[in-house]
């Protein structure tokens, strides 16, 4: 299996999979998520692997969609959302515990990257955010429906609207993450709890995992479904194209109206 911007790893029963895109702090582009989906159906596919660890190289788990793939037409765009809805939902059905191992910026897509997995495990200096508002846009993989259902309406509204980045202890009182670590041990807690989930039946866990993300998702779809057309409206706004040429001409943006 090639990978250029994936690093994947097997240790005994786990596959660990990191987002290798330091200088873009990870940022989501085509390519990346090409290589993600591809590691993922690797595990999935493997006998040997039990259970899989996402985490990122350097000080970011995963700053979002690649701004710069909002740049281009509008099929283009509309490709790029899609391959990214496929990887999270495949993500979501795979027949084995996917693990977040969050170790440091968790922004826009990749906070629902993270909260696609089915544990988050936060090192305490990592940060969450749903930050696509101060780019003139808003969530588009999942984040509006997901918050509201994990940390209620009125802590989803403060996120979205908002768009701040927040820590990692905040994010556990909301109940978004499962447990908050010393950066130093996040990696062994992450494979900690992966043992714990490998001496667990194969065929009950693929089970329950099913049971649990697809109950989730009978809830959620139509949300998810409002979410998505609404980012295609959101993203084909003037003040779309105003928020996300400030961000790359490194300035503040301008709204219009
Ligand atoms: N898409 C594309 N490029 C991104 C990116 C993204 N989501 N996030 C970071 N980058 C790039 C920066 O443009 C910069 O590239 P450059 O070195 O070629 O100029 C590089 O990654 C490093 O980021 P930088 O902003 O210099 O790091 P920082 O430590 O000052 O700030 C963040 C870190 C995460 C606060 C800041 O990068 C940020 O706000 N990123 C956007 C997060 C976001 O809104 N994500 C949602 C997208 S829908």
């Amino acid at each position: 299996m090639e990978l250029k911007y994936v690093a994947y790893e097997k240790k005994e029963r786990v596959a660990v999979i990191t987002l290798n895109r330091p200088e873009k702090l990870n940022a989501l582009n085509r390519d990346v998520l090409t290589d993600l989906r591809k590691a993922l159906e690797e595990a999935e596919k493997d006998p040997e692997v039990r259970v899989v660890i996402i985490t990122g190289t350097g000080k970011s788990f995963c700053a979002g969609a690649d701004i710069t793939e909002f740049t281009k037409g509008v099929a283009d765009v509309r490709g790029f959302i899609e391959l990214g809805r496929e990887v999270f939902e495949f993500i979501e059905n795979m027949s084995k515990p996917v693990i977040a191992a969050v170790n440091g910026y968790a922004l826009g897509g990749g906070f629902e990257l993270a909260l696609s997995c089915d544990f988050v495990i936060a090192a305490s200096s990592a940060a969450f955010g749903s930050t696509e508002i101060n780019l003139g846009i808003v969530p588009g993989w999942g984040a509006t429906q997901k918050l509201v259902f994990m940390a209620g309406l009125a802590k989803a509204r403060e996120i979205v609207m908002l768009g701040e980045v927040f820590s990692a202890e905040e994010a556990l009182k909301h109940g978004i993450v499962h447990r908050v670590v010393q950066p130093e041990k996040l990696m062994d807690e992450a494979m900690a709890l992966a043992v714990k989930l490998c001496q667990k039946s194969p065929t009950a866990l693929a089970i329950a995992k099913a049971v649990l993300s697809r109950s989730a998702r009978s809830i959620l779809a139509p949300g998810l479904e409002l979410e998505r057309s609404m980012f295609y409206v959101a993203v084909s706004s003037e003040e779309a194209k105003e928020g996300i040429s400030a961000f790359l001409e490194k300035r503040k943006p301008k709204w219009q109206s």
